[in-house]
């Protein structure tokens, strides 16, 4: 099940990582104001609801630089909160030492997954970067995670059902 939708490249990454003692997961979005300090703190419930929480490392940048310092986006962090996600990341941009300091490097859409492609200082960088939308149920109908930016209340409420979702696939694709 949990093989289903993900290439072969990142099959392989995980199976990498399934005996290792730590994980560490960088997730990227544009501004990193909405979707990756969400996709963070999912990710952070969900491996603690599986027990897993010390054996994580969670963190998440922007490959833009506008919101650097700057908490979540207010809509976001509103409806994250609703659903028990307190989002308290504070905005960064992705620098080149997240490709020594990740296992796994995480798009949330395709100009994520090719501007991250753009900034990996080697080869062996750039087989970390993977697409959120590998690990989507393809029965929700998205392969990425879409902007909400410019989106209404639904927009920011199908982000966070897609990270849900997503997360847990990634869990248990990877937990022990
Ligand atoms: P995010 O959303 O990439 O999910 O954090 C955006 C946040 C800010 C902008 C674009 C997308 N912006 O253009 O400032």
């Amino acid at each position: 099940m949990v093989y289903q939708n993900v290439n072969d490249r990142t099959a392989k990454l995980i199976n990498s990582l399934r005996h290792k003692e730590k994980i560490r997961v960088l997730f990227v979005c544009l501004g990193n104001i909405c979707r990756s300090p969400a996709a963070e703190e999912v990710m952070r419930q969900t491996v603690a609801e599986g027990g897993e929480a010390d054996r994580w490392v969670l963190d998440s940048a922007g490959t833009g630089g506008w919101h650097v310092g700057d908490l979540p986006d207010r809509r976001m962090r509103v409806h994250a909160l609703r659903r028990g996600y307190d989002l308290t990341h504070i905005c960064r941009q992705v620098r080149r030492a997240d490709f020594d300091d990740f296992d796994m490097i995480i798009g949330m859409d395709a100009a994520n997954i090719s501007d991250l492609k753009s900034l990996a200082p080697t080869v062996e960088a750039a087989d970390k970067i993977v697409s959120m939308g590998e690990f989507i149920d393809p029965g929700m109908g998205f392969d990425h995670i879409p902007d909400p930016y410019y989106e209404g209340a639904e927009g920011f409420e199908r982000v966070l059902d897609l990270l849900a979702n997503a997360t847990h696939r990634l869990f248990s694709a990877v937990s022990r």
